[in-house]
């Protein structure tokens, strides 16, 4: 298996090392990285009817016991447990030529099945995920989002078709999602801009499965909304990607979970970064930065450029509030081509959602109204005499076009948070 680039982010590995997950934080990071030895310890999976976030803490089982485990939950019986050799098949043996992406997690392939792989399997394509087992992310992400994905279905959450787990090895095989991730849309350089319209329907769509997930029975908080994790289907309907991190929300008349800090710079919220505290209003935030993203076609973190405009939210903040400020920060690549109202109405939400008090911030329900009434309004900024043909520059005297972008590293450390509880 390819390992991963040594640039890319990485996120901390905890479960095979600290016995209550969220509770236990070892200052040495390489102390948490699990040995292959670890993978084999024969520590079954609770026993459970509906298996939670909680029941994975202490689970180091051997592959064989996570199979059995897994398959004897009713969810189990929608995902197909596939063998590494039939992965390996039907991705040209994890070829480059078959390479999708690669993330924090490994390298995602595309590949083909149909029922020659098993009986009543669905021709399509498929997206496998290879955990890098050397990686700084691990077995505990791989089997939340096997408990998450394999219980959750919706229309804006990506289906998972199936899973591997043989020995050290653990894969995850997706639908395929023709259009790949919004970030490439957004920010490779080749890529073709994105419509105003075709930015507000996946806000949309991507709302409306946080929405699913904070409005379900026990709520559940996705932790890791970016554009990365945004995947869009042939008709740019957005499903929402890796459920690593994601947390049961607060149970009875908690407010919140503690949990130690992990997630993405340049998206989490300020109060889950002070203190630990995750809210779904933690997700709610994210969601404001994918809209400042969206607005601005600028990263949420981006360090190429002059400090005080490196986090977009600090450096967009001043912009939100006056239509003659906003003009300036819209991305250019919109090319004057967006109604006017529609960016006003979406820079106030999002000012909302990226509000330092998580109190305010809309409930996403909310959000999806918001965005749904801006659908139909036609006041492009070009007809409507808005938008300058010529290269304009922003405050710092910077030109907006051309503008650079670049990924930058950004998975963060731990921080030093004193947990209460965990889940
Ligand atoms: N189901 C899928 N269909 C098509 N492409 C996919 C699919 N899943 C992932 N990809 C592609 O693979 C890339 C890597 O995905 P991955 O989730 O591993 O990492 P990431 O989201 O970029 O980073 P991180 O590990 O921080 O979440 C995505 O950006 C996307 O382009
Ligand atoms: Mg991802």
């Amino acid at each position: 298996m390819s390992k991963k680039d040594s640039s890319k982010p990485w996120r901390p590995f905890t479960t095979n090392c600290c016995t209550v997950e969220d509770q236990t934080v070892f200052g040495n990071f390489s102390r948490c990285r699990p040995t292959r030895s670890q993978f084999s310890k024969n520590i079954a999976l609770p026993s459970f009817r509906r298996l939670s976030f909680s029941d994975l803490s202490s689970s180091t089982a051997s592959s064989t016991k996570i199979n059995e485990d897994l398959s004897a939950h009713t969810f189990g019986s929608s995902l197909h447990v596939f063998q590494l050799s039939e992965l390996r098949a039907i991705t040209q043996g994890f070829s480059s030529n078959f390479l999708l992406g690669q993330g924090g997690f490994g390298t995602v392939h595309k590949g083909y099945i149909d029922e020659n792989l098993r009986p009543g399997l669905k021709a399509q394509a498929v997206a496998v995920k290879l955990l890098d087992i050397e990686g700084l992310q691990g077995h505990r992400e791989w089997l939340a989002e096997v408990i998450f994905l394999g219980q959750l279905r919706h229309a804006h959450l990506v289906k998972l078709i199936g899973y591997c787990c043989e020995d050290e090895e653990r894969l995850l095989v997706y639908e395929f999602m023709p259009r790949g991730s919004l970030e490439n849309h957004l920010f490779k350089r080749l890529s073709v801009p994105l419509a105003w319209g075709t930015r507000l329907k996946i806000a949309i769509g991507a709302a409306k499965g946080l929405a699913f997930l904070h409005g379900a029975e026990q709520p559940v908080i996705y932790r890791d909304f970016k554009t990365s994790n945004i995947l869009l289907d042939s008709d740019f309907s957005a499903k929402l990607s890796d459920f690593g991190l994601a947390k049961m929300g607060p149970e009875g008349s908690d407010t919140h979970v503690t949990t130690r800090v992990m997630g993405t710079y340049g998206y989490a919220a300020p109060e889950y970064v002070n203190t630990g505290h995750l809210t779904t209003k933690s997700d709610v935030y994210s969601f404001g930065v994918v809209l400042l993203e969206l607005l601005t076609g600028r990263r949420s973190m981006d360090k190429t450029k002059p400090k005080s405009e490196q986090n977009l939210v600090d450096w967009a903040r001043p912009y939100l509030t006056s239509s003659r400020r906003l003009r300036c920060i819209i991305d250019p690549k919109l090319g004057g081509q967006y109604s006017v109202k529609g960016a006003r109405e979406m820079a106030s939400l999002a000012l909302q959602c990226v509000s330092l008090n998580p109190k305010p911030r809309p409930r996403m329900p909310v959000v999806i109204d918001v965005l749904e009434g801006l659908q139909n309004l036609r006041d492009m900024a070009i007809t409507c005499g808005q938008w300058s043909t010529t290269p304009k520059t922003n405050r710092s005297g910077v030109n907006v076009k051309g503008r650079r972008e670049g990924r930058t590293g950004t998975h963060w450390k731990p921080s030093p948070v004193a947990p209460t509880r965990h889940s």
